[in-house]
């Protein structure tokens, strides 16, 4: 080939200029066309990568077993592990659910379209593979408009985890997802960066006082603010109060490391490792950090500070540390209340434990 003649920073620039071009290929921008024929595809049994506003999801009819055995092989996931389903509108969810408790109702009513996902009693219809063979299923309708209307137009409900191979950060643009699972699905459809930029919220609301699994883009004071107390399952969580005493454990990628709020600022440059990077919240904690001179790079969530901004971009942040080749993240818990309550989650869930 041509190429081989070029010196070797040209041609690997020439290289990466044509991977991206590659992976760019893959993706669908949201035209109705592209939309419409997402929606066939999914009624044929393909899987297609959708965006929410949440993250991108994988999706697959939700009716169809075999479909969804797909989406588990693509993603390596565990068929232990329930999928969401993801309906148009909150008419759609008899098709779903046998019974919808009246708390359940309400939160339908005040927060959907929206990143609160509800587990409910399932239908007899909705496959085991779906719901790992419970008799409840998760439930949510997405606000993103490309997310309705490819579910609206695959005249089905849509079964969708996060596009991202499983126990790897999920994805918040289409590039994220034709990256990693760029050959594995059928179709890519590029709906844009997600605005809420963490997983939904996750509540169990078959119980008198509904169980929270999974803190997300739904802060949980507005959900208490309806349906009043919520509980929570025992979940020690673990973080580092001081750096030092770190048990290595394999990791495919940066080890992520998380400090208590504060604690930061406080380190000892000499238990920071070669290759090692820093996310900050803000700006003024990133002017901090650099005076440590503790780290190579210090990637900011915030610049102002707005828990909105941190959430969105937290996942894209710490994909671009993993790229840069740094070994080592450093972290800490941001305040816990709101969207802070995932950040804190998601920062725990990839961190390495102590
Ligand atoms: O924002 C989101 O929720 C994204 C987008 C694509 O909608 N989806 C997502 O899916 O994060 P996934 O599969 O990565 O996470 C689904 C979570 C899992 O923690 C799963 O255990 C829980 O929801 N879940 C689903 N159905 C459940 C059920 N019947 N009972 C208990 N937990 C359930
Ligand atoms: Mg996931």
């Amino acid at each position: 080939m041509a190429i081989l003649g070029l010196d070797s920073d040209v041609r690997s620039i020439v290289i990466f200029r044509l991977i991206r071009y590659f992976f760019i290929m893959l993706l669908l921008d949201s035209s109705d066309q592209n939309l419409r024929a997402a929606g066939s595809a999914i009624a044929q049994g393909k899987i297609v990568a959708i965006p929410t506003e949440t993250v991108y999801g994988l999706g697959a009819d939700a009716f169809n077993a075999q479909a969804v055995a797909r989406i588990f092989a693509a993603k390596n996931r565990p068929t232990f592990d329930p999928l969401i389903v993801h309906v148009a509108s909150a008419s759609a969810l008899d098709t779903v659910v046998r019974l919808v408790p009246p708390k359940a109702r309400i939160l339908v009513e005040a927060l959907w379209p929206g990143p609160l996902t509800l587990v409910m009693p399932k239908r007899e219809v909705i496959p085991d593979i779906v719901t790992a063979g419970l008799d409840t299923v998760g439930v949510r309708c997405p606000s993103h408009p490309v997310a309705r209307k490819i579910i609206e137009y695959s005249g089905t409900a849509v079964a969708a985890p996060s596009a991202n191979p499983f126990g790897y950060i999920s994805p918040t643009t289409a590039m994220h997802v034709a990256k990693q699972l760029g050959d594995r699905v059928d179709m890519i459809i590029d709906g844009g960066p997600c605005t809420v930029g963490v997983e939904s919220t996750v509540i169990d609301m078959t119980h008198e006082i509904p169980i929270v699994l999974r803190p997300g883009g739904m802060p949980l004071e507005r959900i208490e603010e309806l349906i009043g107390e919520l509980a929570f399952p025992e979940k020690e969580l673990k973080v580092f109060a001081s750096p030092g005493q770190l048990k290595s454990h394999y990791a495919p990628h940066a080890d992520l490391l998380l400090f208590e709020e504060g604690a930061l600022a406080r380190i000892d440059p000499a238990s920071v490792p070669a290759h090692a990077a820093a996310l900050a919240f803000d700006a003024p904690m990133a002017e901090r950090l650099r005076e440590s001179a503790c780290f190579d790079m210090i990637y900011v969530l915030s610049p102002k500070g707005n828990m909105l901004e941190a959430a969105a971009n937290l996942f894209a942040v710490m994909r671009t540390a993993d790229e840069a080749g740094f070994s080592t993240l450093y972290a800490e818990r941001v305040p816990d209340a709101g969207l802070g309550r995932a950040i804190n989650d998601r920062l725990y869930r990839a961190s390495k434990k102590s």
